[in-house]
């Protein structure tokens, strides 16, 4: 029959489209629903991808123009042509999301347009502006991301008053961006315009930046950025906005002693977190439990409260991450199929793209003093690796943390350059169950960043060669 499947996938983002193939490679009649005309949902159209582009071609500009001469390289009326920026962001989503559509016709994945709501749990109403179609599926896998939370008082309006989507295409630098929230969105995102010349102020409620991360890198984070001009207000708590002509006057309270203060910014950009999107798919009627987060409640296997309903990515409980949500669908389908899939939530990453970059996979020392667990430190700073030296990438250390009976490694956070790519063998050694002394023993090319890692490892030991 032509709308009956085996199995269809709600959402294309990246839990969404990975499950989609992952079910088309194990023989199953698949359907994909997205209610956007492009597929590749936040992560490719307005999230990480569009992001990284960004902050690629900031941190180039922002490089040639304030450190080209120690490379004895001269550069005269260094420019930004900001529509040439925007169209290369553009140029590189495009390509991706219509990778997908490749990929879809390759696998012989049906990918339908319109917004999909439940009427039973076997069958999906389907609207797109001009038609309804019921389809139905023996398995239904939930995979609709999330969306920017709204503080209540402020009202968005995309142009001066903006969520990540307006800080991606913003048609002219801003004098001055102010940002609420200092997390991820609000970091990369002021990155990119505070290297393209805005000057940029964080208002946090809480006492430091990404309140989650280690607080001694979280520390030495906020200290690198203030030395990129940042400014941080933190605990403070913005009461309301205004909009006037020319700019937008925000009042913030000090949540030390309640005193209130305005603060006049052409663009502000709300990055507060993230909810899960359920609204219109009628969930509840078919008896799916939300959860008090408004996420979906699911159990060990991906299944919601009934049976044949599954759920994946950032509308169940835990991070919100592009590769979380690409493992979830992965192991979702095979689970479906009878497989034995297993995903370890401590050995997932997560990097913010800044300069300095800052990775992080499993506890945190705050964690493991409040789990009461016997810990030891490796650590190891670029400036005392040879090529960081090169590179002028001097910025920053590798800490990990490492039990103290057993060695295994616990968790590890980086602060620099690469710290994304460099987190990628840890998080592989912790996978294995493996010890500090495992990548103390593993051959690290030379020279690479990569020795820091290494020399971190040596650390934990008090064995350290070069410092
Ligand atoms: P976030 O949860 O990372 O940060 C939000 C920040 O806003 C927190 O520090 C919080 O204390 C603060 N905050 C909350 N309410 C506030 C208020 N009224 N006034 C001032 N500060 C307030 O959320 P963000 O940055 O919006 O990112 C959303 C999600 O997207 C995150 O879960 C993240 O995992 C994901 N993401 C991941 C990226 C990556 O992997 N590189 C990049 C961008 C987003």
């Amino acid at each position: 029959m032509k709308n009956k499947f085996d199995i269809i996938v709600i959402g294309s983002g990246p839990g969404g489209y990975v499950a989609a193939i992952r079910a088309a490679q194990l023989g199953k009649k698949v359907a994909c629903i997205e209610k956007s005309e492009s597929l590749g949902g936040t992560c490719l159209n307005i999230g990480c991808i569009p992001s990284k582009a960004l902050l690629y071609s900031s941190d180039k500009f922002h490089y040639l123009k304030n450190f080209s001469s120690e490379h004895g390289i001269k550069t005269n009326n260094i420019e930004i042509d900001l529509s040439k920026l925007m169209k290369r962001k553009e140029n590189i989503v495009k390509k991706l999301t219509n990778g997908i559509s490749f990929l879809f016709k390759k696998n012989k994945i049906t990918h339908l347009t319109g917004h999909a709501s439940f009427i039973d749990k076997n069958t999906l109403l389907v609207k797109s502006s001009n038609e309804e179609n019921k389809i139905s599926a023996d398995n239904i896998i939930i995979a609709t991301g999330s969306s920017t939370v709204n503080i209540p008082s402020i009202k968005i309006d995309e142009e001066k008053i903006i969520t990540s989507t307006g800080a991606l295409s913003l048609n002219k630098i801003p004098s001055t961006l102010l940002i609420i929230g200092g997390g991820y969105i609000g970091l990369e995102m002021g990155s990119v315009w505070a290297r393209l010349g805005s000057k940029v102020t964080v208002v946090e409620m809480l006492d430091r930046i990404v309140p989650n991360m280690d607080h001694e890198i979280s520390f030495q984070y906020m200290k690198s950025l203030q030395q990129q001009d940042f400014d941080f207000k933190l605990s403070y708590k913005v009461i309301n906005t205004k909009i006037l002509k020319d700019f937008v006057e925000v009042t913030i309270e000090s949540l030390k002693d309640q005193k209130q203060f305005s603060l006049k910014s052409e663009v502000v950009l709300v990055a507060v977190g993230r909810k899960p999107n359920i609204e219109g798919l009628n969930l509840e009627n078919v008896g799916i439990k939300i959860n008090k987060d408004k996420s979906i409640e699911i159990n060990q296997n991906f299944q919601t409260t009934v049976k044949n309903v599954y759920a994946i990515g950032d509308v169940v409980p835990g991070p919100m991450l592009a590769h979380k949500a690409e493992d979830e669908g992965i192991a979702c389908v095979e689970k479906i199929l009878g497989q034995k899939p297993h995903i370890n939530y401590n050995s997932i990453p997560s990097i913010i793209y800044t300069n300095p970059e800052v990775s992080s996979v499993g506890k945190t020392e705050e964690q493991l003093k409040e789990e009461k667990i016997d810990y030891k430190i490796g650590k190891f700073p670029f400036i005392a690796n040879g090529r960081a030296l090169t590179t002028s990438s001097t910025e920053g250390f590798v800490k990990i943390l490492v039990d103290k009976k057993t060695d295994s490694i616990l968790g590890a956070h980086i602060i620099g350059h690469d710290a994304g790519n460099l987190i990628a063998e840890i998080v592989t050694v912790i996978d294995f169950g493996g010890s500090s002394e495992d990548i103390a023993r593993i051959c690290h090319a030379h020279p690479t960043t990569s020795e820091a890692v290494r020399e971190a490892a040596f650390s934990a030991d008090n064995r350290a060669i070069h410092i």
